[in-house]
């Protein structure tokens, strides 16, 4: 199992619904958050002092597949996530050791599909 974290551009988040659901991907949590990459969250164009990254206003996803909904998500985040300029953001996937569901005590890879 693993964890998919995506943080995209806010609006963005309706097409990755989309294509998550095309890809039959429906269960996922999804947060405001704040952050910034390799421009520390300044444009190219930027040329005030900078004493600080500026944190910019993202999306975060976080969906638990098993292994074999591990492409198909990452593909679909990509296919409603990017534009080609910078910022269109990033895809983390990580090793999920573990899932419960709370309602039935399943576990692994029952409680996630
Ligand atoms: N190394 C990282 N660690 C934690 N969060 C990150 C990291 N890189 C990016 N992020 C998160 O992803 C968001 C989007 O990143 P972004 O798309 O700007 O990446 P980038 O590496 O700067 O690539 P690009 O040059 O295409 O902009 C950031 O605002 C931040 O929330
Ligand atoms: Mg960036």
């Amino acid at each position: 199992m693993k964890i998919v974290t995506a943080i995209i551009q806010p609006e963005k988040l309706d097409d990755v619904k989309a294509a998550l659901f095309n890809a039959e991907v429906c269960k996922m949590t999804v947060s405001r958050v704040k952050g910034c990459g390799q421009q520390a969250g300044y444009s190219e164009s930027y040329r005030g002092q900078k004493r600080s990254v500026n944190l910019l206003d993202k999306v975060r996803l976080d969906i638990a597949v098993n292994e074999n909904f591990v492409k198909p998500t990452v593909d679909a985040i990509i296919k409603g996530a990017r534009t080609g300029k910078i910022g269109d953001g990033k895809i983390f996937v990580v090793d999920l050791p573990e899932c419960i569901r709370i309602r039935t005590g399943e576990t692994g890879g029952e409680a996630i599909g």
